[in-house]
């Protein structure tokens, strides 16, 4: 109670601020996803954790390859299903970025995520040297350092997702 006082106080009004924030809605198709793409980068560029959580077949991997088109990512854009770890690079103003597309899909739990070298690169997105897309994040959800991108993919119908982006802190 006290803590809620004090948050409620450093805002300056009577109610806590929720924890995670929507950041996002939005939906969209085949059609228009490059469109949704160039939206979700403007605005969310800047962090570096980006958990991507859907059921199978949601879209996940699908967004995620057009995201990295438009990035103009230089290399192959798999599935990482098999090797749970693809990296990739892309040039911006001159600087190379490094990006790892995660899927934690076969691991079992934080320990395995561990194991697999997941850990490595989280410390790398918190000291900001690497940018990860994280496939499949509930399996170890722990190993997320804050703050970070929730980034829920609904199916909504054959065609049209529903995508939900929360700011976890
Ligand atoms: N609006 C949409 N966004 C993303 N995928 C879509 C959409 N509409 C249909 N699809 C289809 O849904 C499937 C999504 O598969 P995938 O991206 O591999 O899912 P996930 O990685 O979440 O398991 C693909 O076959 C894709 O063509
Ligand atoms: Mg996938």
């Amino acid at each position: 109670m006290a803590a809620l006082r004090l948050v409620s106080s450093y805002y300056g009004c009577n109610f806590a601020p929720a924890m995670d924030e929507i950041i996002l809605h939005t939906s969209y198709t085949l059609a228009d996803i490059d469109k949704a793409v160039v939206s979700f980068w403007e605005k969310l560029h800047t962090y570096r954790i980006f958990a991507f959580s859907g059921e199978l077949g949601a879209g996940k991997t699908t967004f995620i390859h057009h995201l990295c088109d438009h990035l103009k990512v230089e290399d192959a854009v798999s599935s990482p299903t098999f090797a749970l770890i693809n990296e990739y690079h892309f040039y911006k103003h001159g600087k190379d970025n490094l990006l790892y597309h995660l899927d934690w899909y076969r691991l079992k739990d934080t320990a395995e995520a561990i194991h697999a070298g997941m850990e490595d690169c989280m410390l790398q997105a918190a000291k900001g040297t690497a940018i990860c897309f994280v496939e499949w994040p509930e399996k170890a959800p722990e190993l997320l350092p804050k703050p970070y991108l929730w980034v829920s993919i609904e199916t909504t119908d054959e065609t049209r997702r529903t995508m939900t982006v929360k700011l976890v802190r």
